[in-house]
């Protein structure tokens, strides 16, 4: 790791750590001068003592899969492009044309860090509109060619045909919510694949079998957000398209949701093979907006916009985020760093997360059991899942008992589903007594092994007053 990066990333942590000590006394104060809120908010023991020992003392942050700070060169741009690019892109005056040289340098960056096009990249205020636009895109795909399709696929005209989906049983609910819409309102029929118990991943021949003639779209994520299991996305890819190869009309598109690969492992869209992948500025230090990468829109991948506002939709759907320039700016400088520090990146968080499971092997003996850790599948660098066994140790309780620890038991979505175990890790094959267990905690660019140390105490204090 060069000088520079080594050092930035732990200076921000501390000042990370600081606004959240602030926030957490805002809201601490807040509560205080209300007993009815705070009667409401925390009504446990095992809440309180983990809010008042975090008031006090220097929090660590171990939960990066949910959302990263910004970097330190990000904040600085997007305060020059607040102050210089505050124009029209579309105006002729400098302000204007300044804005529009931004959102390019943008888009070209952020193309760069999957292996595209600067035209291939689409922006979006999200992962959630990313994923969504693709559902829409497949199915409104289907419908169009439908006509064109029965001509080679006689066989369809039998019955009423819906677009087909495969995806699978383990992915973020931008993907599962979409796919359950579409099926609950009889506008696509969807096949759930689900992953194997022993390698967590789907595996590819599951994918194949699950292929119908009316199948329009194969949505598989690249990695899991809460066990972070790398998926065979390169061998579905390349097993689809020859499948396509026979069904030119019709084919199968191909999308990979990266949000969660993105800053911690090399992702080439061109290698995978996809047709869309999906990216999250928030997950990699950026901003908290995303854009959907499109293998050629409209030439060799369809596209089509959910937003309407311009004449030509498809470059509106380019254009229409020019309220955010500051944002996309700061997707410019996110991009470039990891662009240019990914191995570095890399690197660091699996010697941190490696360490740090070494320390909680040492520490827990046969009392801890990785959910991340699945023989023969790869796993991100910085994701590491586990449960530390025994009555009375809920993932939930320990974690709001913790005094330093900053983590999540799983996806931030399913933060309200309380004590229930994740469905996500019970599909992976982890018993309910042990998935109930769960804590995810996932490293950062600057987490330091005095950090781990810090974390490890804190679970052994924690897991001692508990039992
Ligand atoms: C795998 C995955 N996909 C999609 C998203 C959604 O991204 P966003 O929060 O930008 O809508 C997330 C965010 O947690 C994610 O982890």
């Amino acid at each position: 790791m060069k000088q520079t990066n080594c050092g930035i990333p732990v200076i921000k942590l501390s000042l990370f750590c600081g606004s959240i000590t602030q926030s957490c006394h805002k809201a601490f104060s807040a509560r205080f001068q209300n007993p009815i809120n705070l009667n409401e908010s925390m009504n446990s023991s095992d809440t309180w003592r983990g809010h008042i020992f975090r008031l006090m003392s220097k929090v660590v942050y171990m939960d990066y899969n949910a959302t990263t700070p910004l970097e330190a060169e990000v904040v600085q741009t997007i305060t020059e492009a607040l102050q210089e690019a505050w124009g029209n892109p579309s105006s002729t005056y400098p302000a204007g044309v300044k804005a529009k040289a931004m959102i390019k340098k943008s888009r070209e960056s952020v193309a760069r860090l999957v292996g595209g096009e600067a035209d291939d990249i689409i922006f979006t205020s999200g992962g959630t509109e990313a994923n969504n636009m693709v559902f829409h895109t497949a199915v409104e795909h289907f419908w169009r060619n439908w006509e064109a399709a029965q001509e080679t696929h006689r066989h369809l005209n039998e019955n009423r045909v819906f677009p087909h989906i495969v995806t699978s049983n383990v992915e973020h609910d931008s993907v599962k919510l979409a796919a359950e819409y579409l099926q609950e309102n009889r506008k696509a029929d969807v096949t759930f694949i689900s992953v194997s118990q022993e390698t967590a991943h789907v595996e590819v021949q599951d994918i194949i079998a699950a292929v119908r003639p009316n199948t329009c779209l194969i949505s598989i994520m690249l990695a899991n957000n809460e066990t972070g299991v790398i998926m065979p996305i390169q061998e579905i890819c390349s097993r689809v398209k020859a499948m396509n190869k026979k069904r030119e009309k019709l084919r199968i598109l191909l999308h990979t949701d990266a949000a969660q690969a993105l800053g911690k492992i090399p992702v080439n869209a061109r290698e995978l093979g996809v047709d869309f992948l999906t990216i999250v500025g928030h997950k990699f230090y950026g901003p908290r907006i995303g854009a959907l990468y499109v293998n050629g829109p409209n030439t060799r991948t369809p596209l089509y916009p959910m937003l309407f506002g311009v004449k030509n939709a498809v470059q509106g759907l380019k254009y229409f985020w020019v309220s955010i320039i500051s944002a996309l700016l700061c997707f410019y400088q996110a991009a470039e760093l990891v662009t240019n520090n990914l191995l570095d990146y890399e690197a660091h968080m699996q010697k941190t997360r490696l360490y740090l499971e070494e320390r909680l092997k040492a520490v827990f003996k046969d009392k801890i059991h990785f959910n991340s850790h699945y023989p023969g599948s790869d796993i991100l660098p910085n994701t590491c899942n586990v449960s530390i066994l025994g009555p009375g140790l809920q993932g939930w309780r320990v974690l709001s008992n913790c005094t330093r620890l900053l983590a999540s038991v799983g996806a931030a979505c399913h933060s309200d589903s309380g004590d229930k175990p994740s469905d996500i890790l019970l599909s992976c094959g982890i018993p309910v007594a042990v998935a109930a267990n769960a804590v995810r905690l996932s490293l950062g660019r600057g987490t330091t092994k005095a950090d781990v140390d810090a974390v490890v105490e804190d679970l052994k204090e924690t897991v001692q007053l508990l039992c």
